[in-house]
């Protein structure tokens, strides 16, 4: 293989590495291969999404030098604070005391002004997100700001279309099942409308925490995986762009994220565990001669600190 040269770092984004998982699929399922995201030059798949949005709207010159950028986040979309200190534009971040504070950190070091909304419970509840969201729309208002909005953006799922044509490309044979933990939806839907205008038999699954059980049961909850379940439907979400809805349990996706850093090698979040859960769910129902991808979404790296890996 090749080693990739590019003429900066935003040419890095992408094009990242996809392995067969080896030691934690049990026997008589389909193969399961996994995207390492978390090569990606903030750890995380959100470099695709912040690249395509910020791109778009210069593009469509929505934004122009000299504004801000505002969102609300969980952390992982320090991909915003990225690209912005790249772009030389000023990145205004609505976060939360629920999340990472590696993440918080992050999004600081790369120049982001970062407001918190605290969360009493330090949990995702049902009201933290749409309150953070609340608070970034109160801070864009003037001409001067421009709201990524990445759980409305309409550019958010384009960024991940690229993800899709590299699945099909690394994995020739072709692919089954394709399943992903879904917070704002926009790496299930861009990945899922390439595979299925070029495999249309191809089957895709959304994913969320079964404590918060927006998609399967129409209501949310409490829960610590980090980037989805976000408490509401997202409005990314197509219908036609999905087969199923699948509640995986938070503990089975944090004792998989394990299993992953000592058996697989990989070292990655919370909702890497719930989609390799699901996958092998899945490769079970395929069986053998079918394939199954999914996303390792981010580095673990960003949860060596909580109690993700210490846990018995
Ligand atoms: C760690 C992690 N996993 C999964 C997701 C869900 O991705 P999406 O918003 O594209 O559905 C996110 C989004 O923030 C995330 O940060």
């Amino acid at each position: 293989m090749s080693a990739t040269r590019t003429r900066g770092i935003l040419d890095a984004v992408g094009n990242t590495p996809c392995v067969e998982l080896r030691h934690v699929i049990p026997d008589r399922c389909a193969r399961v291969f996994i995207k390492l995201e978390g090569l990606n030059p903030t750890g995380s798949y959100k470099d695709r999404m912040a690249k395509s949005v910020i791109e778009e709207a210069e593009r469509r010159g929505d934004l122009k030098p000299g504004m801000t950028v505002v969102e609300a986040t969980g952390g992982s979309t320090g991909s915003f604070a990225f690209i912005c200190s790249i772009k030389g534009y000023e990145f205004l971040v609505v976060s939360s005391d629920a999340f990472a504070e590696e993440k918080l950190k992050t999004m600081s070091a790369f120049g982001a002004t970062v407001d918190i909304v605290h969360s009493p419970s330090g949990k995702i509840t049902p009201e933290l997100i749409p309150s953070m969201r609340q608070r970034a729309k109160e801070l864009s208002q003037g001409e001067s700001f421009y709201y990524a909005d990445q759980f409305s953006n309409p550019d958010v799922p384009v960024g991940y279309e690229e993800l899709g044509r590299e699945l099909l490309e690394q994995i020739p044979e072709g692919i089954d099942g394709f399943c992903g933990a879904v917070g704002g939806a926009g790496m299930v839907m861009g990945v899922a409308k390439i595979l299925k205008q070029n495999l249309p038999n191809c089957k895709i699954a959304v994913l969320e925490p079964a404590s918060a059980p927006v998609l399967t049961k129409g209501y949310g909850g409490l829960h610590s995986v980090e980037g989805i379940g976000i408490g509401f439907l997202p409005p990314l979400l197509k219908k036609e762009l999905y087969d199923d809805a699948l509640a995986i349990e938070e503990s089975e996706g944090r004792a998989m994220a394990r299993r992953l850093a000592k058996e697989e090698g990989i070292l990655a979040g919370t909702s890497t565990g719930l989609n390799v859960v699901a996958a092998i769910q899945l490769a079970k129902q395929f069986g053998p001669g079918k394939t199954v991808a999914t996303v390792a979404c981010d580095t673990g790296l960003k949860y060596v600190r909580g109690d993700l890996y210490t846990e018995p």
